[in-house]
């Protein structure tokens, strides 16, 4: 079986685990000729690395890219691109308690019960370490995507941390790279600070929603019906450690709209049609209208927490387990730039197809 690799032309494989030497990816399917090198790939590594604030894992890591094969003098050749990334600061000792017990709301028994065995230092291959290759990748698509659609964006941002949403009326980008949460509303994020530093000292964790969006998106990306755009693009987010909900444009808030409320009027404008709204998040019957891609996504609470739970060892006693080790009070902080790479991967894969298809093809209005 092999479930590590996402993605149809741009197609991603990534390998590794927390504790093991190193982690990385496969992307194979990359076009040729395209000026590339680690500098290209680190910033976004840097963007969701632990450890650089209070909110966030105290693990040490560098998240240093190496790219080992797949370019030449500089430019990608269409060959596989091998990145890898060293674990440097795994702690092993700090997981020895849950060797034999299972940390609820956690891959342990899951893995248990489906392998027989298991990697239980940090988690294994079921640890979020797994998504610095993601982010290795997206790096990738990012620079591929900035070649063959220059002005397209794809950015991310916090939206709700617990129960407490930002005000969308405040939303400034600018604010993103400002606050340790890559939160829009600088109000909110202010908020968030006090909240977080309670359930931080208090040893428990709370759950998010990442918003992300892709400006600058041709129309056409995508098919009908069984791989819609909006298909591979909730997929791939749903793919990401601890995201148990997706959504797209106004996604389960357009169940209590009507359909005079929901329709996004057309018009016609110098450039083309335009939207009086963007309900649809992008997408029209799997494929996108040209306006801006919108998808949110719910990350759970980090399941290890110093709170003492009820649990069953691997023979079967009950007992109660407190996760010590180094956690993120709010794993939806660092799922951001990882919810970014994701939705790089899917429209460069989805523009790759796309070219396949149907090349230079377009309808024309007007
Ligand atoms: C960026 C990121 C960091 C994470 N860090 C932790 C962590 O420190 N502790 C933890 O228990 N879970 C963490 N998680 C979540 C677990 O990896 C996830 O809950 C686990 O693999 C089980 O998978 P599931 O929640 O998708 O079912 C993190 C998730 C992400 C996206």
């Amino acid at each position: 079986m092999s479930m590590n690799s996402f993605g149809h032309l741009f197609r991603v494989t990534t390998w590794g685990e927390s504790h093991g030497p190193a982690l990385g990816c496969v992307v194979d399917g990359c076009p040729p000729g395209v000026p590339l090198a680690e500098s290209d790939i680190q910033p976004w590594l840097d963007a969701r690395r632990p450890g650089q604030s209070r909110f966030t894992t105290q693990r040490q890591e560098a998240d240093r890219v190496e790219i080992l094969s797949g370019t030449f003098e500089g430019v990608t050749t269409g060959t596989p691109i091998a990145l890898q990334i060293r674990n440097t600061d795994q702690r092993s000792k700090d997981y020895g308690d849950i060797a034999a017990k299972f940390r609820p709301g956690h891959a342990d028994i899951t893995y248990h019960l489906k392998y027989g065995l298991r990697d239980y230092r940090g988690g294994g291959r079921s640890s979020a370490r797994e998504t610095a290759a993601r982010v290795a990748a997206g790096g990738v698509a990012r620079r591929v995507l900035a070649e063959l659609v220059p002005g397209l964006a794809v950015r991310g941002a916090l939206v709700q941390v617990g129960d407490r949403a930002i005000d969308r009326t405040a939303w400034d980008w600018e604010a993103v790279p400002r606050n340790p949460f890559w939160c829009p509303d600088a109000g909110a994020a202010e908020a968030w600070a006090g909240y977080l530093d309670g359930l931080r000292k208090s040893g428990n964790s709370v759950g998010a929603i990442v918003e992300v969006q892709a400006a600058g998106v041709p129309a056409g990306l995508g098919a009908p019906v069984y791989a819609k755009l909006d298909t591979e693009i909730a997929a791939a987010l749903m793919s990401i450690n601890a995201v148990k909900g997706v959504e797209i444009g106004a996604g389960f808030a357009s169940a209590a709209l009507t359909g005079s409320e929901n329709a996004d009027e057309i018009f016609m404008g110098d450039a083309g049609p335009r939207y009086s709204s963007n309900h649809a998040g992008g997408i029209l019957g799997g494929i996108s209208t040209g306006q801006d891609i919108v998808a949110r996504f719910a990350v759970k609470p980090t399941s290890s927490i110093l709170t003492p739970r009820r649990t069953v060892t691997t023979a079967g006693a009950e007992t109660e387990i407190v996760t010590k080790g180094r956690h993120d009070p709010c794993v939806g902080i660092r799922a951001v730039p990882v919810g970014e790479a994701m939705l790089a991967c899917v429209l460069l894969d989805q523009l790759l197809l796309d070219r396949g298809q149907t090349g230079s093809v377009r309808g024309r209005i007007g």
